[in-house]
Order: C-alpha cells, then structure tokens, then sequence
C-alpha cells in the first residue's frame, strides 16, 4: 500500500482513531476495578474492626485478650477467615493475636499510631511483611474518650493484584491484537470504497482524443462515486462535443481556402502556357485578385471568430444611436441593392432608438443582415428593414429570455422576398461554414461565416437572433437588443 495513498491515510486514521478510544476505555477499565476492588477490601476491614470493637467495649462480652481466633469465635460465633488480627493493649503490648500469624507480628507505622493515640482509624499498605503485599487497618478503641486498644485487622492484597494483573495482561495482549485486525478490516473497508475511484482512474487514463466517445460505466447504485462518475461522463461529452467541433471547424476552413487557391494556381498555370497579350494578364490578375480578397475575407472572419471563443475580443460598449447606423448602412448599400434590381426600404417610427454597444459591430450586424437579403433575394424583390422599440411587440413575438427581464428593447427585423430558407436549415445556418447551397453561396462569394459572426455580436451584446422562412417567399431575421438605459448598462457589466 503506498503511504501517500487515500487507503494508506484512511486506514491509520480508523487505527489511530480506534487505538485512542481502545487504550481510553482499558484506561478507564483498570482504574475503576482497580478502585472498586481497594475499596472493596477497605469496607471489610473497616466493618470487622467496628464489629470486633464495639465487641470488646461490650459489658456481656466475653471478648478478651489471648487467643483472638478463640475469643471471636466464642463471644461472637466469628470466623473471619484470611484475615490477620491483632490487638493491643493500653499499655501498648500485644494483647492477643490471631492463629494465622504465627509468631510474627503485624507492622504498625508511626503515622498508625499517632492517629491511634487522637482515636482515628488509619489505613495502609504494606510490602515488606513476608513478601506478601497488606492492607491493614488500625483502629482504636476507645472508652470514655480514653484509647483502651488497638485493633489491627490485616487482610493480603495478593488476590486483588491478580486479577488486576492478569486483567492488565489480558488488555496489553488484546488491544494491539484489535488494533491489528481493525487495521486489516480498515485496509479491506477502504479498498473495497475506493475500488470504483480506480475503475474511473482506469477508464480516464484509457479516454484520448481519439477515443473521447468512450465512457465510464457508472456503478449500481447512486451515491458519491456514481455522481462523480456522471460529472466525469458529461466533461467527456462536452470535451467530444469540443473535439468535433474544432475538427469540422478545421477541415471546413481547409476546404475553404482551398478553392480559391486551386483556381488562383489554375488560372496562373494556364497564362503562363504561352505567351499573353496585355489584356489577357490583366483580365487574370483581377479575377487573381478577387479569390485573393475572398481569402483575405475569410481569414479576417475566422480570426474574429476564433478570438470570440477565446474571449480575446473586447467589445467597445458606448451608448451609441442605432437608428443613425442603421441609416448610413442603409445609404452605403443602396448601390448595391439598385444594382440587383432590388429594392431597399426601412421603416423608423422613433426619433432615435439608442444601445449600449459597439458601434463598429452593429455595423457589421446590420452589413451582414442585409447583404444576405440582397445575395439570397431574386432580382426585382424587395428587402425590408424594421426598427422598433419592445413595446410596441406583442407578447408572442418575444423571446422567451427577453420576456424574463422585463427590460426596454431594440427590435430589428431583416424581411425580404428571397429563395426563403427551408426548415431543417434554419437552426443551421448559424453555424460555422454551413450554407444552403454552397455553389450559389460561393458565386456570390460567401462562405458561410457572416450568421455566426452575427449570431456572437447579438449575443455579446445580450440580445437575441432568430430567423422567421417561407421556402420560396423569403425570410425575417429578428434581432433583439437591450436599449440603452440604466437598468441595462448594469445588467451588461455584470455579465
Ligand atoms: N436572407 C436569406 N435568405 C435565404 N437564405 C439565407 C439568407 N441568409 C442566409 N441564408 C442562408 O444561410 C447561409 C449562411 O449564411 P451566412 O451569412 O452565414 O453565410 P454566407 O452568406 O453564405 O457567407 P458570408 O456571409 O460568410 O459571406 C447562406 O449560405 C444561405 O444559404
Ligand atoms: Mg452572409
């Protein structure tokens, strides 16, 4: 097991955890017995030396010195076995003993006796009497306020050490057994909770990018592991997700650049055959020119775009008047509608509608909207561009996100009589690089990036962009945008 491992660290821990509270209780276990068992031996020295004393001060008693065993038994019919009695007289000499003592002699302290002589009952151990260890009491008896004996009752503390011994033993040898197995136990807890950890581990290690549908298997049931697992299987899908959208990206923009460079090659390859007269250079060189500002379109759209997803581009936001950029994008593609044969119009019943945002991008917005207008509408339609406040609206046309702020809104609407857009397309034509008709679309020299550039200058602007078709009647695009106000300059810095 590797020390810096979760199974190493969870496993010392229940050990370390258990090995306190094993050593607390066989702490606390000890102490009591130990505790009872003194006391327990303290209470009857204490009850027999009452008993013998109050015995001797007894007028009836035939209690005297001598033979104690003797004089116990035949005053009060008492036997005390394992216990040693000793009993001295006033004039301090040993009065009487008992059997079991032989010709030895109780010890009796100094401290004993002078607690003795002011009538208190002392209790101690010794350890020097017959390598056996003593528990003695030396009670004095006493009779008008006068100490007449002394008696001292001993009993062996050889048993309660014992037990308390062996009780010890039996704790020394079992709580490290314990803390053994518990360690064992905790091992096997920890790597049976931890096993699914692994699995994931295993699969993660295994998932690339080129494998990234791959997921991992969550377990049966749902807890903490199935959530990570579930956490981990949807970063995977977003990451797929990621993947395929750089690929296509990647291949779609190959691609792109890739035609204009094969008939730049080819029409260069076929002057340069033989010998040209003026004239057929210069007709080459200015179809050169245009696949070579188609590039450069192209590459300045896929460099905004791809500073929009790593959030390089920083939007100038000023309050800035829409229905004046509206007019000069309006006047500035006049020309071009005129020479289609279409015909341009706007309708503005405000004064002047006013946003917070970047003047250079709505340019750009309102340049786009209309230039598909003019590039997908047949010659002789119309194009026609609505500007109005989001009061005016009625309640269905808002969009949903919009609905929920309840602010004041720009609405812009982008209506011609073109080729229309079917239905499976319109969510699509959002996207990077896809067109309806990619050879309509590229002879009119367009390559499927404007609606995304679009769709990122509404969004950073909190606005909304949807598309309204008929197939073969024409098409609105539905721009929403926050008016200039207070209430959402502030919204706007907090996002
Ligand atoms: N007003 C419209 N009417 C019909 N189809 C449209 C209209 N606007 C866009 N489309 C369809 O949506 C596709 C994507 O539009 P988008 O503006 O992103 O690209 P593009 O116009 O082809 O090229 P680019 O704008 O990059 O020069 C178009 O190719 C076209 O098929
Ligand atoms: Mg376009």
């Amino acid at each position: 097991m590797h020390f810096r491992s979760i199974r190493f660290k969870l496993t010392l821990w229940y050990v370390l955890l258990l090995g306190i509270l094993l050593f607390s209780f066989s702490s606390f276990l000890y102490f009591t017995l130990s505790k009872s068992l003194y006391r327990d031996v303290d209470n009857k020295l204490s009850s027999l030396a009452k008993l013998i004393a109050s015995e001797s001060v007894s007028p009836l008693s035939k209690f005297g010195f001598g033979n104690i065993d003797q004089a116990l038994e035949t005053s009060m019919n008492l036997k005390p076995i394992g216990k040693f009695i000793q009993v001295f007289d006033e004039s301090g000499k040993i009065g009487g003993k008992s059997d079991n003592l032989k010709n030895l002699q109780l010890p009796i302290s100094l401290n004993a006796l002078k607690n003795a002589s002011k009538g208190l009952v002392t209790f101690e151990t010794n350890r020097s009497f017959e390598n056996t260890p003593l528990r003695i009491i030396t009670h004095p008896v006493l009779e008008n306020n006068h100490v007449t004996k002394i008696i001292q009752i001993a009993s062996s503390l050889e048993e309660v050490e014992e037990a308390l011994n062996t009780l010890f033993i039996i704790l020394v040898i079992a709580v490290p057994l314990a803390l053994m197995v518990a360690s064992l136990g905790g091992q096997f807890l920890a790597h049976k909770a931890l096993k699914p950890v692994d699995h994931i581990t295993q699969t993660a290690r295994m998932i690339t990018s080129q494998n990234l549908n791959q997921r991992i298997l969550p377990p049966k049931v749902q807890d903490e592991i199935s959530r990570l697992t579930e956490t981990f299987n949807e970063m995977i899908s977003r990451l797929d997700q990621s993947f395929r959208q750089i690929k296509q990206f990647s291949s779609d923009a190959s691609h792109e650049l890739k035609t204009p460079l094969t008939i730049l090659k080819g029409e260069i390859e076929v002057m340069l055959r033989k010998d040209r007269t003026p004239q057929e250079y210069q007709q080459t060189l200015k179809s050169n020119l245009e696949e070579i500002n188609r590039m450069s379109q192209i590459i300045e759209d896929l460099l905004i775009l791809s500073k929009t997803d790593t959030g390089e581009i920083r939007l100038n936001k000023e309050d800035i008047s829409l229905t004046g950029i509206l007019n000069e994008v309006v006047a500035q593609m006049e020309r071009l509608a005129k020479s289609q044969r279409l015909h341009l119009s706007t309708s503005n019943h405000h004064q002047d509608i006013r946003i917070f945002g970047d003047a250079l991008r709505i340019r750009e917005l309102f340049i786009n909207l209309i230039e598909n207008g003019i590039k997908y509408t047949e010659e002789g339609g119309s194009i026609h561009i609505a500007l109005e406040k989001e009061n005016e609206l009625s309640v269905e046309n808002q969009p949903d996100r919009i609905k929920r702020e309840k602010g004041n809104f720009a609405k812009i609407v982008v209506s011609d009589t073109g080729i229309g857009i079917a239905k499976e397309d319109r969510e699509k034509i959002f996207d990077r690089f896809f067109r309806v008709d990619k050879a309509r679309s590229r002879e009119q020299g367009g390559s499927g990036l404007g609606l995304s550039i679009c769709k990122w200058i509404v969004e950073a602007h909190q606005g909304e962009i949807k598309v309204e078709s008929d197939l073969g009647k024409g098409s609105s695009f539905i721009v929403i945008l926050p008016l200039s106000s207070p209430h959402n300059i502030e919204l706007k810095s907090a996002f």
